[in-house]
């Protein structure tokens, strides 16, 4: 049975990813930072590598078992206020740990055919004047965010030269019951109060996991998938419109309150720009590749959300 080798499989997106992978019969190996005792207990179908992004080094036995390579690796930038040293750590997380993917591939003799990495829609930044979705071929924007998706793409994309089909995911806020947008917008719904964030207008992208995940599988498999494509949803909503269905997902009375943009100027810093941009993102090319979500509108996405502690893909 063929391997697949994620990098950030202990995060967020990788756990789902995991799971799937082993449930459609593939060998998983997570790339990580550290490995645990609890890590080292789990099943035969999964095992975990280690690498050290800052000293360029990875597993060469676990690497040269893959067959696909699933990035996806890259320092949370929701976590913490963005000093000069946590952005360092946010690029070179991602950038550093891409080459060190490229420079493997070229050293470690290896039978990888697919090389799969995340990216984030904030490669666009905002939506300019006239509101027209961002595609593919849109260049990226200049904020910080977007120069970090640049650097990244840009970084994995000697895997195409080294004839390795390469599919470059960019991101939407992802919807999932285990962080992320959704559980920061549920939290203050369950004391009862829906924090509309600025005027509530900005335009969020979003995807469900289970869809993200799906998305995944499917470019796996379908080998006319090369390149960028943007991994969000076809209905992208209002800042507010979400808040909304959530808080009606979630409790029978809640007070709608906007929280100025002043005040979380003065809580986020400079990543306050990130939380009030809106980003409306085309789905299209996904879709023409013949790729079909399962959770296309916000509805029937909070709706499922709402009811699953942890949902099987
Ligand atoms: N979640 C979203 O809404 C969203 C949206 C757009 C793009 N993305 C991108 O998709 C990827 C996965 O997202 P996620 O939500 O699953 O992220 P996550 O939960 O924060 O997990 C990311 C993983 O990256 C690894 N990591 C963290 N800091 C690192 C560092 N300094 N150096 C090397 N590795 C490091 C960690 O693995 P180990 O501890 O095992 O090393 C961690 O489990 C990220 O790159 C993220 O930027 C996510």
């Amino acid at each position: 049975m063929e391997t697949v080798l994620v990098t950030g499989g202990t995060g967020m997106i990788g756990k789902v990813l995991t799971e799937a992978l082993i449930e459609r019969g593939f060998n998983v190996i997570i790339l990580t930072r550290n490995i645990n005792d609890q890590q080292k207990t789990k099943n035969d179908k999964l095992s975990y590598a280690v690498w050290d992004v800052e000293k360029q080094i990875l597993d060469k036995i676990a690497f040269a078992k893959a067959d696909y390579i699933i990035h996806l690796a890259g320092a949370n930038f929701a976590e913490k206020r963005w000093s000069e040293k946590v952005k360092k750590e946010i690029v070179s997380s991602r950038v550093d740990s891409a080459k060190l993917i490229i420079e493997s591939l070229k050293t470690i003799p290896n039978k990888v055919k697919v090389v799969i990495s995340a990216s984030g829609i904030s490669w666009y930044g905002h939506d300019k004047e006239v509101a027209k979705p961002f595609t593919e071929n849109d260049p990226p924007a200049q904020d910080f965010l977007a120069q970090t998706c640049q650097q990244w793409e840009a970084a994995i994309e000697p895997a195409s030269f080294l004839g390795k089909r390469l599919i470059k995911f960019r991101f939407g806020p992802v919807l999932s019951p285990d962080g992320g947008a959704y559980v920061e917008f549920k939290n203050p719904i369950k004391f009862g109060v829906a924090g509309i964030i600025g005027n509530g207008k900005q335009i969020i992208s979003w995807i469900h996991i289970d869809d993200l995940v799906r998305a995944i599988l499917f470019s796996m498999e379908n080998e006319q998938m090369e390149g960028v494509y943007n991994a969000v949803s076809p209905e992208p909503v209002s800042n507010k419109r979400m808040i909304l269905e959530i808080a009606r997902n979630t409790r029978k009375f809640f007070i709608p309150i906007h929280g100025p943009s002043f005040a979380l100027k003065i809580v986020f810093g400079e990543m306050i720009n990130e939380i009030l941009k809106s980003t409306t993102v085309s789905s299209a090319k996904l879709q023409q590749a013949g790729f079909i979500f399962q959770y296309p509108d916000l509805r029937s996405a909070i709706l499922q959300l709402s009811h699953q502690k942890n949902s099987p893909v």
